[in-house]
């Protein structure tokens, strides 16, 4: 059967587990050479002895420097960029006058800056190949008020703010930047929590999206024309 992207090449952040590994798989099925990052080696060691044509990077997103580093390597290995996917967040999730100034800088400094120095990384590497996509990964919560999830809130709104306004300068570089909305998701991020912000009953397990249902929408972007982007999708569990 055709791979859509073989000789393509895709960078994703946070891809050890959750939905950056599922995006892995998905990008790894249609042919896609795949460069890893996240923080803890062993997972993404374990996906790219397992995926062909993928290697792995320890990649911490707070650190621009890091993150460079990761597209380098994409460049270095496979002379390329086609999909940078700055997926790599987390959430502690409280009310506001809980929130420790630790938690605020993790989510922020994460969810935030990870994703504008991913995005700053991939784009230059796409603006002088003169073609890219860029898919930033937010959440529902970057669209909605929730109570218990203000500085999450924050910072994935923020993600939006920030991929919008990309989009336009990237435009004329037929540069495509696009962001994902998702709603709940049944991954690790959610054993992470000592305080949920769902109403009691609901179980990740069987209300939420699979990784896979979300990896398949984000895969599905990057096989469309290069004629146009589709700057935003919003997808959410049927709650
Ligand atoms: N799960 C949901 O319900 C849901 C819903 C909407 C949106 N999202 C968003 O989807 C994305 C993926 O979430 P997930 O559910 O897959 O979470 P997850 O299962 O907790 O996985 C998160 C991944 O991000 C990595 N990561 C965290 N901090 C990092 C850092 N500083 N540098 C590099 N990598 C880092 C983690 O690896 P290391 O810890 O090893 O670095 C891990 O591989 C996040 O942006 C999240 O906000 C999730």
């Amino acid at each position: 059967m055709k791979k859509h992207l073989a000789g393509k090449v895709v960078v994703i952040t946070g891809a050890g587990r959750g939905l950056g590994k599922a995006l892995a798989e998905a990008f790894s099925a249609e042919g896609a050479s795949l460069v890893l990052g996240a923080r803890t080696s062993i997972e993404i060691d374990e996906l790219a002895a397992r995926l062909p044509n993928t290697i792995a990077v320890q990649t911490d997103v707070r650190l621009p420097r890091d993150v460079d580093r990761l597209v380098e390597a994409a460049m270095a290995e496979f002379g390329r960029v086609d999909v940078m996917i700055n997926n790599a967040g987390l959430a502690i999730y409280g009310p506001v006058d809980d929130t420790t100034p630790d938690a605020v800088d993790a989510m922020i400094d994460t969810n935030v800056k990870g994703v504008i120095y991913g995005s700053q990384a991939a784009f230059r590497a796409m603006k002088a190949q003169r073609s890219g996509l860029i898919v930033n990964i937010s959440s529902i919560a970057g669209k909605l008020h929730l109570p218990n999830e203000a500085v999450y809130n924050a910072s994935k709104w923020a993600v939006n703010g920030f991929t919008g306004t990309l989009r336009l300068e990237a435009a004329k570089f037929n540069v495509k930047v696009s962001c994902v909305c998702p709603g709940g998701i049944d991954t690790p991020f959610w054993k992470a929590m000592d305080f949920y912000p769902f109403p009691e009953g609901i179980d990740p397990g069987r209300d939420f999206m699979s990784p896979e249902e979300v990896a398949q929408t984000v895969l599905e972007m990057a096989l469309k024309s290069d004629r146009y982007v589709v700057p935003e999708v919003v997808m959410v569990p049927l709650l």
